[in-house]
């Protein structure tokens, strides 16, 4: 990989618009505050990256299962969490320019990013980043609801009946994917803060006793899935939190950092949380959310380690770690050098002409991957642009049908990363992707 250039942000936001990534939300209308939509390129990414979480969260693993709970939840839930109390950012005023600001965001705290005068601030207040609304036709306070600000309460709230239903012990875990919404004072750095994100996360019961091994062991285990996707070991780091920084529920929190343009920045945060949800929820709701262990006789609340990524985010950080620029015959390649795994699509057929001679052969050959991989398919423009296309979009195989192919019923493909060039059988073609998609 060559040397990444030293505007990289601004360079992939812009083959994120210009690809079909990521667009402005409500962009016809001048878009809407940091909100993000995610076009056809996009959407096939950001499933890869919560499927690849899946697989190595719950698909290989039997003591762990999935659950994808209610976004709208009652205000009871977010009380015994301890969210409607200490879910909050200190907020500051710039009595100047109006502008409002984030104070533990701030490099320095006195003076306003925006107009830069010194001591225009008002006083810090807690500002509470649930969104607040009612379910059902009548606004008073009895019908308040939330958006989840995140997704981890649906398991715990779960516990007893994923338990009951499962026949998971512990050590097991409870796994989910979905969409959760804060009021950012501040969003930020294009998908890496907004108010709707997507988040992974895993809840792991454990016996007291084990709990630091357990901690342990998931920060390592999150780590190498991120090197395992692509991300380089240099740009990755595990950063433990000093004791000032932990949440409300944290007795140990280490995050998952990744080097962005703007510096080292969390990508995931791996948390000890002790039994405080499972107490908490036990006092709030009068049920009893434990584990008897029939063999020994013994009753206990687990304690629970919680890695929690952002799958939006974590998307960002891919995008940003495989972006190459590389001379090729005196022009300049974009390419994304994603892991196969993340790819939006996995081959694309593309004939080399557009004539009718091809384009029969080149569809046959489409429908017989497509029930195997993600596919694209191009007839359009010269060999060289659709090769370039497909880099940019980090597709890893290209099948192209010639004229050649017609006679002795091959293809050429050509790997994304080195560009070399292999003539395979259509016959083998399946078998010979699947061997390198593996
Ligand atoms: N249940 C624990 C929890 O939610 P968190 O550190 O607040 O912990 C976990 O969030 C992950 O969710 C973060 O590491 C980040 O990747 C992602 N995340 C949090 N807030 C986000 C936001 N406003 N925009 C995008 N991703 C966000």
């Amino acid at each position: 990989m060559s040397q990444q250039p030293a505007d990289l942000m601004e360079r992939v936001v812009n083959l994120c618009k210009r690809r079909g990534f990521i667009f402005p939300s409500a962009e016809i209308y001048g878009g809407f505050r940091s909100t993000y939509d995610y076009g056809p390129i996009g959407v096939q990414m950001l499933r890869n990256v919560k499927d690849a979480w899946w697989r190595s969260m719950v698909q290989l693993r039997d003591e762990v299962v999935g659950i994808d709970a209610a976004i709208l939840s009652p205000p009871a839930i977010w009380e015994a969490s301890g969210h409607l109390t200490s879910f909050a950012d200190p907020l500051v005023d710039c009595r100047e320019c109006k502008e409002r600001f984030r104070l533990d965001k701030l490099d320095d705290p006195d003076v306003c990013p925006s107009c830069g005068k010194r001591g225009t601030f008002t006083e810090p207040r807690q500002f509470n980043l649930m969104f607040k609304t009612h379910a059902g036709p009548v606004e008073n306070e009895g019908a308040v609801a939330y958006l989840r600000p995140e997704t981890a309460q649906g398991m715990f709230v779960n516990f007893k009946n994923v338990l009951e239903t499962s026949r998971k012990r512990p050590p097991f875990g409870i796994a989910q994917v979905g969409k959760s919404f804060r009021n950012e004072i501040t969003p930020q750095n294009f998908v890496f803060r907004t108010r709707e994100f997507e988040q992974m996360e895993l809840e792991y019961f454990v016996p007291p006793a084990d709990a630091l091994r357990w901690y342990e062991y998931w920060c390592e285990e999150r780590r190498r899935w991120y090197v395992e996707l692509g991300i380089p070991e240099d740009k990755l780091r595990l950063r433990p939190h000093e004791p000032d920084e932990l949440s409300h529920y944290s007795s140990g929190t280490s995050d998952v950092e990744f080097l962005f343009p703007w510096g080292w920045d969390e990508l995931e945060g791996i948390a000890n949380r002790g039994d405080y949800d499972l107490t908490a929820h036990a006092r709030h709701s009068g049920e009893k959310l434990e584990y008897f262990d029939q063999a020994t006789g013994e009753r206990y609340v687990p304690h629970v380690i919680e890695p929690a990524a952002g799958a939006t985010r974590t998307m960002m950080a891919f995008l940003l770690a495989a972006y190459d620029e590389e001379e090729v015959r005196g022009e300049t390649r974009v390419v994304l050098r994603l892991h196969h795994r993340l790819a939006p699509y996995k081959v694309a057929v593309l004939p080399l002409s557009k004539k009718d001679t091809l384009v029969p052969m080149a569809r046959e050959v489409l429908a017989s991957l497509q029930p195997h991989f993600m596919c694209d398919y191009d007839e359009t423009q010269s060999i060289g642009r659709r090769y370039r296309r497909q880099d940019e979009l980090g597709t890893p195989y290209c099948v192209t049908v010639d004229f050649e192919s017609l006679e002795d019923k091959a293809v050429t493909v050509r790997e994304r990363d080195a560009m070399t060039q292999a003539r395979v059988p259509v016959d083998d073609l399946v078998g010979y992707l699947r061997d390198r998609l593996a």
